[in-house]
This record gives C-alpha cells, structure tokens and sequence, in this order.
C-alpha cells in the first residue's frame, strides 16, 4: 500500500488532518487500531476553543456543531461558598468556546472520511515507523491478522500518549518534560440536565469539582480523587454526595442528582516530547504532548498542530519549499508551552494537594479573591481558556 501522508490514529487529530489533506488535493491513509464503536464512544473532552470551532467549519465538518453544540460566554470559578463568573466575550473581544464533545467531533469527521475521503483502516494497529530520515518512510501495521507495510513521502504519529510513532524518534535527539499530578479526575455522565447553564469549576479543601454538559439533557461532572483509585470503589450515592459538598454555596444553588450512566478515572500529568518531528516523520496532539485536562487544553492542541502541518504541506506541495515542514516544531511547540503554562495554572489554582500547607491554602484563595477583583487577571484566565492564536 502506498500514499503521500500515513496517518497512525483516528482520534481528532488524526481524523482532522485527513479531511484537511483531502480538502488540499493531497492523498493519505488512516489506520486506527481499535474498532469504530469504540473511537465513536470513547468519552473524553468537551469544550472547543474558537479557533477550533472556526477550523472545523472551514473543513466542511461543521454543520451538527453549528446545530447541536452549546455557545458559552463564560465559566463560573467557586470557592469559599461564593461564585464569580468570568465573561469571555467582554474581557476578549467577543471571544466564546462552544460545548461540544469529542465523540461527536470524532463521529463527524469519520461520516465524512468514510464519504469522501481516502481510506481509513480500523482494527489496523500500526506496529513500527521505519525510515523517517529517509524520503521514503514506511508504517509496518497489521490489519485483519496480517502484517502490511504502509509505503510514504511523510508520516504523522496522531497516535496518542500510548502510540508507536514517538519511539521512532532516536532517544539521543530527545528532550522530554514531565511532571506527574498526585490526583485524578473521576469522570461521570447522568441523564440530568446540567444544574447551571455554564460549567463550573469548583476550589474545596475537599478536593476540586467540575460541572460540565453533554446536551440540555445530559451533565457530565469530574471529582478530584486521590492517584490510582478505582472508579468502581465509589458508589452512585458517594459521588453525589461529594460533588454537592464541593459545590456548596451560600446561596440556594442546588446540584440536581440523575441516573449515573458512565464512570471513569483520568490521571493527570503534563508532558512534553521535543522536537515534535524528525526527518519526514511528525508528531501531533497527545502523541506529542498531554496537558492536565483542567484548562480544556488537549484537543484544542491537537487541532493546532494538524493544522500546522497540513498548511505546511501544502506550502511544499505549491511552491516546493520545505521551510513550514522546517519549522514545524518550533512553531507548534511555542503554542504547546503556553497551554502547558495555562494548563498547569488552573490545576494549582483550583486542585488540594494533598500535602498542601496553610500557607499554600491561603495562596491559593488569594489567587481565586485576585480573579474575583481584578479584570487584568480576568482577562488573562479569559485569553487562556478562549485559546492561543495559531500563528
Ligand atoms: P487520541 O484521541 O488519544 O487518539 C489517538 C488514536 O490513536 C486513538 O484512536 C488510538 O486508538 C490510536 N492509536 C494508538 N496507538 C495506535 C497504533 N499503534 N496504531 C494505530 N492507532 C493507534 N481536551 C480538550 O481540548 N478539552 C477538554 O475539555 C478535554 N477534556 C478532557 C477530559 C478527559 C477526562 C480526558 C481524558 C481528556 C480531555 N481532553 C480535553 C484531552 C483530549 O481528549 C485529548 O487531548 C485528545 O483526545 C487528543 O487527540 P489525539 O487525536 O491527539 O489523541
Ligand atoms: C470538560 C472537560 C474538561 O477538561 C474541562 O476543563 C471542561 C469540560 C468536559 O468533558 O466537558
């Protein structure tokens, strides 16, 4: 098998960049080791920046969004019993994220791949890149129990944290950054519309809550839980429970309670692979980096970088210069790094570590009473949480 860019995953980065290489006149193919269900339903972000919003109209893959996706002009920050709104159009210019999840951005982009663009494999596990300094790279995969090559002029390792794509990148010319978070995320969906019309990201000295939406139907909501926990270790009744307590006001705000339909733990941790590319082989989104999910960060970088490349690609295909494929890295991993900031800022802002001192305790409140009284740090979590500009 033979192509112009092999494409190792079907997430939103992977799937993506198919659509804009095919809106571009230039041929890949997707191979995705698990099954579509499974890619359909996997439940992870939420929230797109407007920048992401705006790339996947100008690729024809907008329409459901545009119908079914949730605007939102802002976000509710709550600690110690009180509430503050941040106005996103107000302190950006008019800026706003719209509430749209990950599996149906996957779902759309699949409907339209399988409509109108090249081949996307499933079930096809992409075992080893071989040749990325070369011109010729290849992708060894299995698909349908055997073993295939996959022959390219360039590679793209969409292919997460977990993929194979990154090992091929000699360790010698590597420089990795990581810090690993002492807590998770226990992640749930309930049929029961959302208590607030905007999410809400919530300091306790219990630990930190997040209320987030599915649809006008569906909430989705997230409990700080200690590193390793089992999702099965809390019941139904424990998870409510803990969520009203981190959710207290001193008003009459009440989290409504539903049938819990999903459950889940994420760990946390921030990472980043430098550079992202060597020779004709290229790393995008998780593959290459992954930010603690409390600044909605990942997809939206994901987003970023396959956009990168395809215009430098492009780029080459027109003029035939190499110097955006050059810059690839560079230019991407200065957006990476301001979302890593961002990323990092809001879970020290809003987490309780578990060893945490008075002292950091009232730090802490004293960054959440800054955000409540003063519009220059506002305007900072606003331009953070609306997104980085590509360049
Ligand atoms: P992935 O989605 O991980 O896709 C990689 C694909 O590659 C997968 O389909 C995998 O099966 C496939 N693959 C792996 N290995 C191989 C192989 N060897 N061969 C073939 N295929 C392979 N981000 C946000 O922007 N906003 C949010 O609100 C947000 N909330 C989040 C909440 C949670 C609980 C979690 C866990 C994440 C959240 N994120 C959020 C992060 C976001 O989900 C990820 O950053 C995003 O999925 C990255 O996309 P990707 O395509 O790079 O990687
Ligand atoms: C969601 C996830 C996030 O990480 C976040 O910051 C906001 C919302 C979500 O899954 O809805």
């Amino acid at each position: 098998m033979r192509t112009t860019v092999g494409i190792i995953g079907a997430g939103p980065a992977g799937l993506l960049l198919a659509r804009l290489l095919h809106n571009a006149g230039i041929d890949s193919v997707v191979l995705e080791s698990r099954d579509r269900g499974y890619v359909e339903q996997r439940q992870r972000a939420g929230i797109l920046e407007q920048g992401t919003v705006d790339v996947l109209r100008a690729a024809g893959a907008g329409a459901r969004m545009d119908r079914e996706g949730l605007r939102h002009d802002g976000i509710e920050l709550r600690f110690a019993r009180r509430r503050h709104r941040i106005d996103f159009p107000a302190l950006t210019g008019g800026r706003s994220v719209m509430v749209y999840a990950q599996t149906e951005v996957c779902k759309d982009l699949i409907a339209l791949q399988l409509k109108e663009g090249g081949p996307l494999l499933f079930e096809a596990e992409a075992l080893a890149v071989e040749g990325a300094d070369t011109d010729s790279p290849r992708v060894r995969f299995r698909h349908e129990g055997r073993e295939d090559v996959l022959e390219c002029a360039y590679v793209v390792g969409c292919d997460g944290f977990w993929g194979v794509a990154r090992k091929a990148i000699p360790e010698e010319l590597t420089q990795v950054f990581e810090r690993t978070y002492p807590f998770g995320w226990l992640g749930i969906l309930a049929d029961v519309p959302p208590s607030h019309d905007e999410l809400v990201y919530a300091r306790h000295d219990r630990g930190f809550a997040l209320l987030s939406m599915r649809s006008p139907v569906v909430s989705r909501l997230y409990l700080q839980v200690p590193e390793g926990t089992d999702a099965g270790s809390w019941s139904d009744e424990e998870i409510w429970d803990e969520l009203e307590r981190r959710f207290e006001t001193d008003d009459d705000w009440r989290l409504a309670r539903g049938p819990i339909t999903a459950k889940s733990v994420t760990p946390m941790r921030s990472h980043v692979h430098e550079p992202m590319r060597h020779g004709r082989l290229f790393l995008a989104g998780d593959a290459a980096h992954i930010v603690p999910p409390t600044g909605a960060k990942g997809l939206n970088l994901a987003v970023g970088d396959v956009v990168t490349f395809a215009r430098a690609l492009a780029h080459r295909e027109g003029t035939g210069s190499d110097a955006l494929l050059d810059t690839y890295s560079q230019t991407c991993l200065r957006r990476v790094w301001q979302a890593e900031r961002f990323s990092y800022e809001m879970t020290t802002l809003l987490h309780r570590s578990p060893g945490a001192t008075p002292f950091e305790d009232r730090i802490q409140l004293a960054r959440l009473e800054r955000l409540a009284s003063a519009r220059a740090a506002e305007q900072d979590l606003a331009e953070g949480y609306t997104g980085f500009p590509l360049e």
